[in-house]
């Protein structure tokens, strides 16, 4: 057997995880590929084995349990995401959407399946009206009209379909599995349901899935969800139209229009994943193939790193470096806010965005000695955020790659269960700019790009991004909002300075975003040093804790950033998982040899 060097570079599994898996996933302790599955090539140009990191621990099990049973990364993709659909109902779902970057080793190709939400036809920005004329920011964020047409049931379909290897029944199975028999309630579900319950417990379909104890959930209790499991076994038997037509649909219909929202039929019915091109670029060396709209994300990374591309920014200070980087975020969020939205529906000048002629001439603009005050102040903080939304990163022993970032946006999305379906529905309507020029929940502001229309996916920042160079290939992505973008960007650049996967994962956290004129930061991204030097080239710089900005500080700790990392020179895989979230794992399974290939 080739000699296999594997890294593992994991949090903790709570014991009290450790033994549900034992209980519900019995069939995980098998460490043999079946017979029929082709035997991996193990040479440098195929990985040692199977990594996944995710948010949770039994969704990484998830993943690797799939491609043990002879599937490849994109099967283990479907039942990670499922597996997270049900154990973080705080962060995404099958009534929320999301994004899938993929490889397929054996085609070379990479390909974007954008599962984002998409409006009804019911959407206007009228709807966000409230009677004396101002924004309903309550009807933006809370209940049906909250919630855009779901997509990532449609994305399993359209993965299993086309790129994995296994049924859909297989592959979410674990999900299945988990719904079914419940999963016990870690500190940040519990903390979570407390922050939202007040909206959550409007809705009588959110009741019966939330306080079937009788009461709200605590840690360590078990939390089942039988009306989900059922919602995904039709997914399971029945493809698209288990979920988009029939009986779960009519119930998300019904559900919705109980609490005076307005989805038809159709709105489901017609709902596509859609193939694109990811955005590609070179930076030092690496090719980074990022997230094309309606992620803003990839065109924002594209834009910060040819804008920083010359700097040889390890070999600066802190401060000048942090400078730099800083300024380079405040150009391509001012962008944002302008030029981008769904492409299907704005033109959007993406070959212009991320040109480097465009790079160099917004590199001219910054002065190294001094802040560049973004013109328009809105006056308002970036408001506190817990961390919803979530990433993985899967790489297989063949080479193929996922990285997958999904969300129901905000804390357990709009907060409302369509009775009978499990299903909690997204509140990402409120990342289109419902109102021109007013802050959504991020703080970031938009106009007629991101102008909500029926049919029109919502502006995002999810970036699930992957990094190839000759000798290293990493995938990773975060939750966070709009601070996504930043978070992406600083684990590029900690690649880019040789930190290994779990150390990216770690890495202290600073962000702008053009307005507010702010750099929030976690307290341990900069010294007091590197924040008095920053404030003296004229920043404001927002601390947890301060006030320096005479606003609020931003939350102590953000993101919850999943990657793994392959090594071609030395032939090690490794994972990195946030160490801000202990129910997180990153592991890495030797491949199984089985002999010699025919
Ligand atoms: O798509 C987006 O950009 C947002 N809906 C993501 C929300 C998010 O990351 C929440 N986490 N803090």
């Amino acid at each position: 057997m080739a000699m296999i060097r594997t890294r593992f570079a994991s949090n903790l599994l709570p014991g009290l995880l450790l033994g549900l898996l034992l209980v519900v996933a019995p069939s995980c302790a098998r460490d043999v590929r079946p017979a029929s599955t082709p035997t991996p090539q193990l040479s440098a140009q195929t990985p040692p084995g199977n990594a996944v990191a995710s948010a949770h621990a039994l969704a990484t099990e998830a993943g690797l349990q799939v491609m043990r049973e002879g599937g490849n990364a994109f099967d283990a993709a479907i039942a990670t995401s499922a597996v997270l659909s049900v154990v973080e109902p705080i962060s995404s779902g099958l009534g929320g959407g999301g994004f899938f970057l993929l490889h397929d080793a054996r085609t070379g190709r990479d390909v974007f399946i954008d599962a984002r939400e998409t409006a009804p036809a019911s959407a206007s920005s009228d709807n966000y009206l409230s009677a004396d004329g101002g924004f309903d920011r309550d009807r933006a964020e809370n209940g049906p009209w909250s919630a855009g047409i779901p997509g990532l049931p449609a994305a399993f379909v359209h993965i299993a379909d086309t790129y994995g290897q296994l049924p859909l029944a297989q592959s979410l199975a674990p999900a299945i599995r988990i719904a079914e028999h419940g999963f016990p309630v870690y500190a940040r579900f519990a903390r979570g349901y407390q922050s939202r319950r007040a909206v959550m417990e409007r809705y009588p379909g959110t009741r019966a899935v939330f306080l079937a104890n009788g009461r709200a959930p605590e840690e360590g209790d078990l939390f089942r969800q039988p009306d989900l499991a059922r919602t995904l076994r039709l997914l399971a038997e029945h493809g698209f139209d288990g979920f988009y037509r029939g009986d779960v649909a009519d119930r998300l219909v019904a559900g919705v229009a109980a609490e005076g929202g307005r989805w038809q039929p159709e709105d489901l019915a017609g709902y596509r994943v859609v193939e694109r091109e990811p955005i590609r670029l070179r930076y030092h060396g690496w090719d980074v193939v990022t997230a094309p709209p309606p992620s803003s994300g990839g065109i924002a990374i594209a834009q910060m790193l040819q804008i920083l591309e010359p700097w040889d920014l390890p070999a600066l200070e802190d401060a000048a470096r942090t400078h730099l980087v800083v300024e380079s975020m405040r150009r391509a969020f001012r962008d944002r806010t302008f030029y981008l939205g769904d492409p299907d529906f704005v033109q959007v000048p993406q070959r212009l965005l991320t040109s480097r002629d465009y790079a160099a001439g917004l590199r001219a603009t910054i002065n190294p000695a001094k802040a560049t005050p973004s013109d328009l102040l809105s006056g308002d903080p970036t408001p506190l955020e817990d961390e919803e939304t979530t990433h993985f990163s899967i790489v297989d022993a063949a080479g193929n790659r996922a990285a997958v970032t999904q969300t129901v946006n905000l804390l357990f999305g709009s907060g409302l269960v369509a009775p009978g379906t499990g299903v909690l529905l997204n509140n990402e309507m409120d990342d289109f700019a419902l109102q021109p020029g007013v802050p959504n929940a991020f703080g970031v502001m938009g106009f007629d790009a991101n102008a909500p229309r029926p049919g029109k996916r919502p502006l995002s920042s999810m970036t699930p991004t992957f990094l190839v160079s000759d000798d290293r290939v990493a995938v990773l992505g975060t939750p966070g909002g709009s601070r996504i973008i930043t978070m992406v960007l600083l684990g590029i650049l900690g690649y880019d300075a040789g930190l290994d996967a779990q150390a990216v994962a770690a890495l202290p956290r600073y962000h702008h975003q053009w307005m507010p004129d702010t750099i929030s930061a976690e307290s341990d991204a900069f010294s007091p040093q590197t924040a008095a030097q920053l404030r003296a080239l004229g920043h404001v710089v927002d601390l947890p804790g301060e006030t320096a900005a005479g606003g609020r500080g931003s939350s102590h700790v953000w993101g919850n950033l999943q990657t793994v990392l392959w090594n071609r020179a030395d032939g090690t895989l490794s994972g990195g998982s946030d160490p801000r979230n202990p129910v997180g794992e990153a592991k890495v399974e030797p491949a199984v040899d089985t002999g010699p290939a025919p």
